[in-house]
C-alpha cells in the first residue's frame, strides 16, 4: 500500500518507519526540515532505542522516504495517517487542535481521487466526526474522501516494539470499506493475533484517553498511598507489591515516586476534563484533577524532603540524576525530574543535573540549571543525590565510588528504584518516598 504519515514526532516517525517495515511504501512528511534532514538520512531526530534501525532499515529498502512538500505526500498516499501533535492550550487545559485541523484541510483540498485519512493523534471525543465535516466541505464535490480514527498506544522508549507488536488495535470507522483499508494494512500485525476492535469513531477516540487516564489514576492512586505510609512509617513498595499480586489489580504502574510526566498523560486527563466540562461531565471525571493534583504533590515533597535534610537550601549543592520523565527517552516535556530541578534551584540550591541522553532538550527547556555529561564529575561536592528518572545506568553506579567525591552520602532516591541496602551499606542515608529511609 501507498501510505503518507503526517507528522514526524516520536509518533509519526515510528508509524511510519514501522509501516514500512510491514512491507508498505511509505512518506513521512513533517514541515520541519530539522526533523526530515536527519530521517531522510534514515537517522532518528530523537532518542528512541531500535527506532534508528528501523529507520535505515526502511530508507535503505528505498520504501520509507521523507518530504517537506505538504503535495508530494498527498499526491502519494492511498492512506493518509494524521500524526501531528495536539498540544495544551496555552490558555488553557483542552487540546489545541489546529495542527489536526490545518493538516486535514491540506489534505482534502488536495485530493484528487477518493483515499482514506486516518488521525493517529490523541483526541477530544467528538473531534474525529468534527474533522470528518472538514474533509467532506473541503474535498472537490464526489470524491469520497472517507475518515477513520486508528488511535495509537505506543510508550516512548518501547515505541518500535509497541507499534510492531501492539497489546491490541482499535479501529473507529463509518463504514465497511475503511475498515477492510484498516485491517490490509496491519495485516502483519494481526496475522500474530493481536486483538483487534472496531468500532464507532467516538468510542475509538475515548479508548486512547481512556486507557492514559488509567493509568494516570494508577500512579497517582499508588503515589496518595505512598503520602499515607510517609504518615504512618509505612513502606509503599511492600503494599505495591502485596496490592499487585491480586490480578484485578495488578503490579504494573504502581511504582510509587515522584509520578508522570511527559507529552502524554498530564496532558491527556486535562484535556479530558476540559472536554468532560464541555459535555456537562464534569463531575464524572472530576477525580481526574485529583489525580493531577497528587501527581504535583510529589514533585513539591522532593523539594520538601531535600529542605528538612539540608536546612536552608540556599548555597547548598544538589546533583539530581535523570532529567528526561522516564528512562530510555530524550523527552523533557513536563518531566518530573526536570520540575523538581527547577523547584530546588528555585529555592536557592546549586543544581547539578546529569543524565545519559537528554541534556541537550534539558538545557533548551532549563538553561539556569547546570549540566554534566560525566556522573562522578557532577556528584563533586555535593550535599545531596536526588535520583529521579531510573536509566539502568543509575542502578548500575558504584555507591561506594560515588561515596568518594560528593561531600556527604544523603540520597534521595525519587524513584525507588536504587538498590537501598547496597547504597546504605556503602555509608549513604538513602531517603525515598513513601517508605522509611534507611543507613
Ligand atoms: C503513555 C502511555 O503509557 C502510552 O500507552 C501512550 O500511548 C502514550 O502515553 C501516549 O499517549 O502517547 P509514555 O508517556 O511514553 O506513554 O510513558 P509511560 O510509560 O506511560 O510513563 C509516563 C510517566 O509515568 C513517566 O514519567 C513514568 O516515569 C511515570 N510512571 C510510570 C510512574 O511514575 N510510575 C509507574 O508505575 C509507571
Amino acid at each position: 500500500m501507498r501510505i503518507s504519515v503526517y507528522g514526524t514526532g516520536y509518533l509519526g516517525a515510528v508509524h511510519a518507519a514501522g509501516l514500512a517495515a510491514m512491507g508498505h511504501e511509505v512518506v513521512g512528511m513533517d514541515v520541519d526540515p530539522m526533523r526530515i534532514g536527519p530521517l531522510e538520512r534514515g537517522e532518528a531526530p530523537f532518542f528512541e532505542p531500535g527506532l534508528p534501525e528501523l529507520l535505515s532499515r526502511g530508507v535503505e529498502s528505498g520504501r520509507l522516504r521523507f518530504t517537506t512538500s505538504i503535495d508530494t505526500a498527498v499526491e502519494f498516499g492511498d492512506v493518509h495517517f494524521v500524526c501531528v501533535g495536539t498540544p495544551q492550550l496555552r490558555d488553557g487545559n483542552g487540546a489545541d487542535l489546529r495542527y489536526v485541523e490545518a493538516v486535514v484541510r491540506d489534505i482534502a483540498e488536495r485530493l484528487d481521487r477518493s483515499v482514506l485519512v486516518v488521525g493517529k493523534s490523541t483526541v477530544p471525543v467528538g473531534t474525529a466526526r468534527q474533522l470528518a465535516g472538514l474533509l467532506h466541505d473541503h474535498a472537490r464535490p464526489g470524491l469520497g474522501a472517507r475518515l477513520a480514527w486508528n488511535p495509537e498506544f505506543l510508550r516512548e522508549g518501547f515505541a518500535v516494539e509497541d507499534t510492531l507488536r501492539p497489546d491490541r488495535l482499535v479501529f473507529g470507522v463509518e463504514d465497511s470499506p475503511s475498515e477492510e483499508i484498516l485491517r490490509d494494512l496491519y495485516r502483519p500485525v494481526l496475522q500474530t493475533g493481536v486483538p483487534c476492535y472496531v468500532t464507532d469513531l467516538e468510542t475509538s477516540e475515548l479508548v486512547k484517553v481512556a486507557a492514559n487516564s488509567f493509568l494516570a489514576m494508577k500512579i497517582s492512586f499508588i503515589n496518595a498511598m505512598a503520602e499515607v505510609c510517609e504518615q504512618v512509617d509505612g513502606d509503599v513498595v511492600t503494599l505495591a507489591d502485596a496490592i499487585g499480586e491480586d490480578a484485578r489489580i495488578g503490579r504494573r504502574f504502581l511504582n510509587a515516586g515522584v509520578g508522570f510526566g511527559g507529552g502524554c498523560l498530564g496532558k491527556d486527563i486535562r484535556a479530558f476534563q476540559a472536554r468532560g466540562a464541555e459535555l456537562g461531565l464534569a463531575d464524572s471525571l472530576a477525580f481526574l484533577a485529583e489525580a493531577d493534583r497528587v501527581n504535583d504533590r510529589r514533585r513539591d515533597r522532593v523539594v520538601d524532603l531535600a529542605s528538612s535534610l539540608l536546612g536552608e537550601l540556599a548555597g547548598r549543592r544538589i546533583t539530581v540524576l535523570g532529567a528526561s520523565f522516564k528512562p530510555d527517552s530524550d523527552d523533557v516535556r513536563d518531566s518530573p525530574a526536570l520540575a523538581v530541578a527547577r523547584r530546588l534551584h528555585a529555592a536557592g540550591a546549586q543544581v547539578v543535573v546529569h543524565d545519559p541522553e537528554s541534556i541537550s532538550n534539558a538545557r533548551q527547556a532549563a538553561p539556569e540549571l547546570s549540566y554534566e555529561h560525566d556522573v562522578e564529575v557532577a556528584a563533586r561536592g555535593a550535599d545531596l543525590v536526588v535520583h529521579l528518572t531510573e536509566w539502568r545506568q543509575y542502578g548500575a553506579l558504584d555507591p561506594r565510588e560515588l561515596g568518594e567525591v560528593v561531600s556527604q552520602r544523603l540520597l534521595i532516591d525519587g524513584r525507588n528504584a536504587l538498590d537501598r541496602d547496597a547504597w546504605s551499606a556503602a555509608g549513604w542515608t538513602c531517603h525515598s518516598l513513601g517508605r522509611p529511609s534507611v543507613g
